[in-house]
């Protein structure tokens, strides 16, 4: 199989692995990443099924410095890891942070993704982060991890945005007729950083989006102005992808951030029903070409037509158990805080992926009673009756408020519902899957 990359872009990685990030760093906490590299969040969003990690194959296609690996192994519990990247210097550091964070169940590669069938593996979760757009045939490269991919499993990947980036790709092309990319990593980088601090105006630098700071590390200067092969990509561009290697889009992993209602402080009356006629992927297109704020088109990918889902029925709510995503269980920090925000009866807000504009805000009165989750999966029943006692509400009206919280806090994969009151594993092949609905404004800050 042909190589993917040019022979610079394989010197720039063996030279400097990316990201660099210190091999102490933990991961945990670390909400955003761990939300994007979950394979029970993604799978939610595929199949609504609660699905363990326990026993998953996982691979982590282009692992860099293995920054993301250590995320995919502490978002996953229990799966087994495996990882591939074009450079041996980027697998060797990423075997030496997951050694360092005590992760043993990881086989490495010094390996092009494209020749990743040569393992013989069939994968449950697929993760490349900031590889795809890297690859010269992005296409190729989807066929060939389709191929390695389960019939139920699901791949997260993500493109550079060809908008939002569009200042970096220019500042590409200038420094390419300079001829900076052929020089060796610290010249070339010298030489940015002297034109930059030589540029008119402050204004200037910020309209080029320099950041001196951030770019006296080499690795940054080499993954944004100095990086070879670097590409933009649009929503079209991405459906037009996922067809050619007939894969099906889950949706964007931060959906609910790509709403187009978000962009209005109160939407024209003729736009609303204009906005409902547009496919899912067509919103996000409308977002784009009127907002471009995201740096990556990220998303869930599966075989298609392998997950059908129907939308829950109010009996499934009331008659199931809910729990929190499991990456905020098992993470201390968010489980003091709304434990101490349920005792204080106060608002509580929260960075996450999942909502809009990533940021989650609960009323005093829906932390009363969510604060429950805290203790494991709780019956619907029970966060009714709480509600209903702490916020002195009858009975149906406290039904009423947990069943709309619980829908829209489900949306942005906060919480997840098992609709089976014994706990039994779901059998989800039969559901359709449904376009995911934008969330409640009232959890948004
Ligand atoms: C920008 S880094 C991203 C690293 C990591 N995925 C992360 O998000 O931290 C891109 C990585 O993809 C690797 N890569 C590029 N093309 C590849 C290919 N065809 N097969 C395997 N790895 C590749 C590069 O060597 C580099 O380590």
């Amino acid at each position: 199989m042909t190589s993917s990359s040019t022979p610079s872009l394989q010197q720039l990685y063996e030279e400097l692995p990316y990201p660099n990030v210190p091999i102490s760093t933990s991961a945990r906490g670390a909400l955003a990443g761990l939300y994007c590299a979950s394979l029970t969040t993604a799978q939610y969003a595929r199949s609504r099924a609660i699905v363990s990690s326990e026993g998953a194959l996982i691979l982590n296609a282009g692992c860099g410095s293995g920054w993301e690996t250590l995320i995919l192994a502490e978002a996953n519990p229990g799966a087994q890891l495996v990882v591939c990247d074009l450079s041996p210097e980027s697998v060797r550091v990423t075997e030496q942070r997951l050694r360092y964070h005590g992760f043993e169940n990881v086989e490495l590669h010094a390996l092009n993704l494209l020749d990743v069938e040569q393992l013989g593996l069939q994968f449950d979760f697929i993760s490349l982060n900031d590889v795809l757009y890297l690859l010269e045939d992005p296409v190729a490269g989807l066929k060939v991890l389709k191929r390695v991919l389960k019939p139920q499993g699901i791949l997260r990947a993500n493109l550079h945005h060809a908008y939002q980036r569009e200042v970096i790709f220019r500042m590409q092309k200038a420094f390419q007729l300079l001829g900076l990319f052929d020089l060796p990593t610290g010249e070339a980088c010298e030489r940015v950083r002297e034109f930059m601090h030589n540029l008119i105006s402050d204004e200037a630098r910020a309209a080029l989006r320099w950041d001196a700071t951030i770019y006296q590390d080499n690795t940054n200067m080499r993954a944004n102005y100095l990086l070879p092969g670097d590409k933009g990509f649009l929503i079209p561009d991405l459906m037009r992808m996922l067809q050619e290697a007939e894969l099906g889009l889950v949706c964007l992993v931060d959906y609910a951030d790509w709403d187009p209602t978000l962009l209005f402080k109160e939407i024209p009356q003729w736009l609303k029903p204009e906005l409902d006629k547009l496919s899912p992927a067509e919103q996000n297109h409308f977002y784009e070409l009127i907002y471009p704020n995201h740096r990556l088109i990220d998303f869930w990918a599966e075989h298609p037509g392998s997950s059908l889902v129907l939308p829950w029925s109010n009996a499934d709510w009331l008659g199931g158990r809910v729990q929190l995503n499991p990456i905020l269980t098992d993470d201390p920090d968010f489980c003091r805080s709304l434990a101490k925000a349920a005792q204080k009866k106060v608002e509580f807000t929260c960075n996450w992926p999942g909502a809009s504009r990533r940021r989650l805000r609960l009323s005093p009165a829906q932390v009363a009673w969510l604060g429950s989750l805290l203790q494991g999966p709780t019956p619907v029943q029970t966060l009714i009756q709480q509600a209903s006692q702490a916020n002195s509400l009858e009975p149906e009206t406290a039904q009423e408020q947990v069943l709309t919280d619980l829908m829209a806090l489900e949306e942005f994969l906060f919480v997840m519902l098992d609709p089976t009151p014994s706990g039994e594993a779901l059998d989800c092949s039969w559901q359709q899957n449904g376009v995911l609905a934008t969330g409640q404004q009232s959890l948004v800050d």
